[in-house]
């Protein structure tokens, strides 16, 4: 380890694949990315929070974007305005001629330039592990939202990525695996950042590897039973809550 008490991905890969930064290895990745990024992940995740009000969102943010596969997720049910933002100029191209997003930003998702406090939802989904730090993004999503407003963040479970040793990757060319810069944030990280940004926690659900699972991917069977995404919905006080 090289931060004091700080776990590192390092530590427990079990590939060794060479690694790309997020930019490159996405911009390689978006021809196949909606053929390999199972749903299982995350909208099966989304599909299960029971804090959050879709169709009452009027105004949402989605944080690392991409293509917009969770975007349409957000879309269909009910969020009726959504901006999307992303650093991957690659990804956002798929994304803009679905129409899913009232405005597409290529930016960090820790500086994306967009107005404050408007936000009542704000949509992270399978981005953190690529950010060396949670509290900017936790801070940004934070300044983004509104009274009131909403977190919503999922994201690859920390105890899948130590047990299986595996960073997210995609394959430039058939047999040749890449690595997309993975960090490790173990649970409490999130909560501290989480806290620390101001956010009250309203739910968390973790997704096992369960016979749905390994209809998907077969050779997963020793991971049966073991969590491998996360999601947590954060609420952003009003501030009458305050006093
Ligand atoms: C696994 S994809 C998730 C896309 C979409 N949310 C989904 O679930 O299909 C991760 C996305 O996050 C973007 N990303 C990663 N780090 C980022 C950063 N620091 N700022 C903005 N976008 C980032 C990548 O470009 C990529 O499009």
């Amino acid at each position: 380890m090289t931060v004091q008490g700080k776990v590192q991905f390092s530590d427990f890969d079990s590939r060794g694949y060479r690694t790309v930064d997020v930019q490159t290895g996405y911009a390689e990745w978006v021809p196949n990315y909606e053929n390999t990024v199972e749903d299982a992940m995350d909208i099966a995740l989304l599909e299960d929070l029971t804090e959050v009000l879709w169709p009452a969102t009027r105004r949402a943010v989605e944080l690392g974007c991409g293509t917009g596969r969770t975007g349409a997720w957000l879309r269909g049910n009910g969020v009726e305005s959504i901006d999307g933002v992303d650093i991957t100029p690659e990804m956002i191209a798929v994304a803009h001629p679905r129409g899913i997003y009232r405005h597409l930003h290529q930016a960090d998702v820790t500086a994306t330039g967009l107005e404050s406090g408007v936000y009542d939802l704000v949509m992270i989904c399978l981005v953190d592990e690529h950010l060396s730090d949670l509290q900017p993004l936790y801070a940004e999503a934070w300044r983004l939202a509104c009274p009131g407003g909403v977190l919503v963040l999922v994201g690859y479970h920390p105890h899948f990525i130590m047990t299986a040793g595996m960073p997210t990757h995609y394959d430039r060319r058939p047999g040749e695996p890449v690595a997309i810069e993975t960090y490790l944030h173990l649970l409490s990280e999130q909560v501290t950042a989480g806290l620390q940004a101001g956010w009250n926690l309203l739910e968390m659900k973790e997704r096992v590897i369960d016979e749905s699972w390994l209809a998907l991917k077969p050779k997963w069977e020793r991971f049966r039973h073991h969590p491998i995404s996360v999601a947590f919905t954060w609420r952003k006080p009003n501030t009458r809550d305050n006093g």
